[in-house]
């Protein structure tokens, strides 16, 4: 099957799109409002873009009523955000700050999540997250007037000791699992891993590594 993008509803490709660029992270993004709120909500059009300048991007629509989300409200006024990655340890936590909260309500206390002071940001990290990354804002990008992209700099990084080796100054992998956004209600936790590096021009002329060759499990 082909398609024209153009051949697509709105509706549509969200659902094609979201759904066959798979697995995307979650951020569980805090910020503050003036009155000094803290807010958190879940965002999956996120990555990691650049390492110097230390960047991620973070993809924002309009709720379907028109109003923009308390999340860009505050990135926009404060300049700052913290990423927060989500696993084990806050996925529910995450499934209930992503509900419909009225205005009055927070959704911090109902997920039951703490927080804790940040390193480089006034915006407070949640305690309970494997990983925070504190973010100013590099670039805030209006793409038409309902979806915005936000380019942020990460200032300091909030690493949970369970997950880092102080030795090799790495992340142990076995340690730390963050979900992995699919599509609609779908997400799942990471595979199987494997190990290949980047083959040598030898391996593939001399000893004759072929792309049906495929990494043992
Ligand atoms: C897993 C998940 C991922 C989401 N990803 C995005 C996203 O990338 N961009 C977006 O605008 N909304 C996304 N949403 C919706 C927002 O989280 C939702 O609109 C939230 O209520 C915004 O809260 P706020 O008004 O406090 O910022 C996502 C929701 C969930 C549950």
């Amino acid at each position: 099957m082909d398609f024209k993008i153009n051949e697509l509803s709105q509706y549509e490709r969200y659902k094609f799109l979201s759904a066959l660029v798979i697995p995307r992270p979650v951020a569980f993004v805090t910020t503050k409002n003036a009155e000094g709120k803290h807010n958190a909500a879940p965002f999956s059009f996120f990555n990691l873009f650049s390492e110097d300048p230390a960047l991620v991007v973070l993809g924002f629509s309009h709720r379907p009523d028109g109003r923009s989300k308390d999340t860009i409200n505050n990135i926009r006024a404060s300049g700052q955000f913290v990423v927060n990655m989500i696993d084990k340890s806050i996925i529910g936590a995450m499934h209930i700050a992503s509900a419909d909260f009225l205005p009055e309500e927070s959704e911090i206390d109902f997920a039951g999540i703490d927080l804790s002071p940040s390193q480089a940001v006034d915006v407070m990290r949640i305690t309970e997250s494997p990983v925070s990354l504190e973010c100013k804002v590099f670039e805030i990008k209006d793409l038409t007037e309902r979806r915005a992209l936000v380019l942020g700099e990460v200032l300091a990084i909030h690493i949970k000791d369970e997950i880092f080796d102080p030795m090799t100054r790495r992340v142990i992998p076995e340690n730390y699992s963050p979900i992995a956004r699919l599509y609609g209600n779908e997400y799942a936790w990471l595979g199987k891993r494997y190990t290949k590096a980047i083959p040598t021009r030898d391996e593939i002329r001399e000893k004759g590594l072929q792309a049906g060759d495929i990494p043992e499990d």
